[in-house]
């Protein structure tokens, strides 16, 4: 909209200063405050970053009212039923859909990166047997960055490339390793004959004294659960990903800063915190004493895998997930399994509670994630590393783009001081 305009007043003064608005393609407009602090020497808060846009990207939109998430203008329904984790990587990387021969080269590609240096396999045994997961996966993921270091120029495309499909490629390596070594098993190698989910269900679960045959319904499963974590635009750990990378720091330590994040339970932590909760709940008799803690701000208990920043309606990724734990659940012969009922009926206690109801709180992608990684035998303390192997390409994907964008800045925000004001050193004596 060129003639819409925004007027800011500074009501003691009078002083007016017309701010430019901004359209994307959907969604609200932002309003542009780059001139606030000239025309009347103020920032913008807004802790949370709540209201505010913190750059342009063509990759992902979400319409939270409406329950709306699409790649590169692609439903999410329409991705989860018809197409693959590897196209979508395809996809959020080069915007578009790739024809045939590319969706081959690019699996391909992916395929021949699946490798691990044998020296950064040797870092695991420096970690207890009960390390967290996630822990050995972001230190090495930080680590690659010595791998990679003299050999990776930011400025350059083609680097910027490898380094899309080495991140891709070797996360499942890397995630398996750590399952390996908390389980006390040799580290299997990858196989570059099977598909991405394949190949990631082979090095966790085959052992060198028996044969492994992959399941092609967790294969399956997987690669569904992948597409649904694979990008999900501004969130806190692909914010981070792009803060750390706006220094220029190295992009493999930029993108273990984006696994550190998402490991905190109010992000990508959620889907082991559900579990956790819905074996702590126990029964269905559990449910109103429960929802009572998550009502009580004293108690400190929240509903894990409830609620969402930008969703107030659905999250279609709970709806996909939820629909594909019956037939996943069914293929396996697992009908009754007690922690998918619970969980059921949680939600349908909970979506008929007014607490819940009035501050649009829905189940959101991790409600329901765990019930099939738990079906697929991945234990609870990898889950958070799954949405990591996932969500590897969105991040990569928004670094790609920040890199190329010639008006990309050092991200900074400013603050609100609020300590105390000037005053004069007292030697310690006279304290
Ligand atoms: N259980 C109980 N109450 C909740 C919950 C919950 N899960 N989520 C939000 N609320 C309440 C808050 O207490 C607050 O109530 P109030 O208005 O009376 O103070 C209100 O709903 C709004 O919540 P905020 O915390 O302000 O919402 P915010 O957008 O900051 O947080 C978040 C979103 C972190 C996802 C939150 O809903 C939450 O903690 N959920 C549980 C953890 C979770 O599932 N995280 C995964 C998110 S999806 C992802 O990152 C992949």
């Amino acid at each position: 909209m060129a003639d819409k305009k925004f007027e800011l007043t500074e009501v003691s003064s009078g002083k007016k200063a017309v701010l430019p608005f901004r359209s994307g393609t959907l969604g609200p407009d932002v309003i542009d405050v780059a001139s606030l602090p000239k025309e009347f020497d103020a920032f913008t808060i807004d802790p949370g970053f709540g209201v505010t846009a913190a750059c342009d990207s063509k990759i992902t939109y979400i319409d939270g009212d409406a329950g709306v998430l699409m790649h590169r203008g692609y439903p999410i329904e329409q991705l989860a039923e018809k197409s693959s984790y590897m196209e979508v990587c395809y996809l959020l990387l080069n915007g578009e859909l790739p024809g045939a021969g590319q969706l081959d080269k690019f699996t391909n590609d992916i395929r021949h990166h699946t490798m691990i240096n044998e020296s950064l396999l040797r870092f695991y045994n420096g970690f207890h047997h009960n390390a967290h997961p996630m822990a050995m996966v972001s230190a090495v993921v930080a680590s690659m960055s010595a791998f990679y270091h003299d050999t990776m120029d930011i400025h350059n495309p083609r680097h910027r490339e490898i380094f899309a499909h080495r991140v891709i490629a070797k996360l499942p390596t890397i995630a398996a390793a750590a399952h390996k070594h908390s389980l006390g098993q040799p580290f299997v190698y990858p196989r570059n004959d099977l598909s991405y989910c394949e190949n990631l269900l082979h090095m966790f679960f085959a052992v060198p004294c028996a044969p492994y045959i992959v399941n092609p319904v967790a294969a399956e499963a997987l690669d569904l659960l992948f597409i649904l974590h694979a990008d999900h635009e501004q969130n806190a750990s692909t914010s981070t990903v792009r803060l750390a990378g706006s220094t220029g720091t190295n992009p493999y330590a930029a993108i273990s800063a984006g696994v550190a994040a998402l490991w905190g339970p109010a992000h990508g932590g959620a889907n082991e915190a559900v579990l956790a909760m819905l074996e702590q709940i126990g029964t269905v008799d559990n449910i109103p004493k429960y929802l009572a803690m998550a009502k009580d701000k004293s108690s400190h208990f929240r509903l894990m895998g409830f609620g969402h920043r930008v969703y107030k309606n659905f999250d279609p990724r709970a709806k996909i997930i939820r629909a594909a734990c019956h037939k996943v659940l069914k293929s396996l012969g697992q009908t009754n399994n007690p922690l998918f009922e619970l969980a059921l009926k949680l939600e349908e206690i909970a979506l008929k509670d007014d607490y819940f109801v009035e501050r649009k709180l829905y189940p959101n992608v991790d409600f329901y994630s765990g019930v099939i990684y738990s079906a697929l035998n991945i234990p609870r303390a990898m889950f958070t590393v799954m949405f990591a192997v996932a969500r590897a390409v969105g991040w990569v994907a928004h670094w790609q783009e920040m890199i190329a964008d010639p008006a990309m800045r050092i991200g900074r925000p400013r603050q609100l001081y609020t300590g105390p004001g000037k005053r004069d050193y007292v030697e310690i004596g006279k304290r």
